[in-house]
């Protein structure tokens, strides 16, 4: 099954790659949160593929996401291109997002970058890969050392009350080496199972976006929890990713009293 999601993939990553210097057609969902057309016709020509190749099995796909699927049964999340507004930017950190999960636990997750060239990928117990080679998480044991990725929601520029997301970034920026916000959360859970990043949080995502990267992070050696430390499932507001070893000092970075 994983290589021919693969392959259903790569053909998303395709018509991301062709019209990543071209001209968009470009809307807005809210003030700042962005879709193009490449976005519905990517949903479109993979959720085609997954039809044809796997009938059965339900699609939870960004632009046309219903709410009353049962999780029960084997899903697909899919996220056409996580990183919107850099895709429009022509920001090279853009990717397609494919995740296989039965019972609500992760089978396969996939994060294909057409445009650098990565293709990040794992199944249950058999590890996760960077273009077929097998990655691993850091091995940074202090928080001082450590480079964190985060994001911030859409809503951040019409809430009155951002103050929490401003307090828990300043604790990260005075507690961190450095703090990196490249705008597509499933390229930042891969970038911490690559080791790139040690730890990673944010909050408000939704399944299609962090799905296939929780599986990669944690087939890597990384840890993924809520921010309370127990198990992350997708009603969470807070995500929380990491090497493992700096996770409960991140939690308790994050968690400002
Ligand atoms: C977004 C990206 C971004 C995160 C946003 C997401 P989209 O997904 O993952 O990094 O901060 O909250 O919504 O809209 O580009 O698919
Ligand atoms: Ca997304
Ligand atoms: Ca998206
Ligand atoms: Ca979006």
């Amino acid at each position: 099954m994983i290589l021919d999601l693969i392959n259903i993939c790569k053909k998303g990553g395709e018509i991301i790659k062709d019209n990543f210097d071209k001209k968009l057609d470009v809307n807005k969902k809210s003030t700042i949160d962005l879709v193009t057309d490449v976005d519905y016709f990517v949903e479109k020509v993979v959720k085609e593929e997954l039809n044809k190749q796997f009938p059965s099995i339900e699609i939870i796909a960004e632009e046309s996401a219903l709410d009353n699927i049962e999780k029960e049964k084997p899903v697909f999340y899919l996220d056409p291109i996580d990183g919107t507004t850099n895709f429009v930017h022509g920001f090279p950190f853009v990717a397609v997002s494919l995740a296989y999960y039965v019972k609500n636990s992760a089978e396969i997750g996939m994060v294909y970058n057409p445009i650098m060239e990565e293709l990040f990928t794992a199944e249950k117990s058999k590890g996760a890969f960077l273009n077929g080679k097998a990655i691993k998480v850091s091995s940074t044991g202090k928080m001082i050392n450590s480079l964190i990725g985060t994001g911030f929601p859409y809503s951040i520029v019409e809430s009155e009350n951002n103050e929490i997301i401003i307090q828990r970034l300043r604790n990260i920026l005075e507690n961190s080496r450095g703090v990196r916000r490249a705008g597509s959360a499933a390229l930042d859970l891969c970038y911490t199972a690559k080791g790139v990043f040690d730890g990673y949080y944010e909050s408000g995502l939704n399944p299609w976006d962090v799905a296939a990267g929780k599986i990669i992070l944690e087939e890597a050696g990384g840890c993924v929890s809520s921010l309370g430390g127990g198990e992350y499932d997708f009603s969470e507001s807070w995500i929380v990713g990491s090497n493992g070893l700096i996770h409960d000092a991140l939690i308790n970075k994050i968690n400002i009293s």
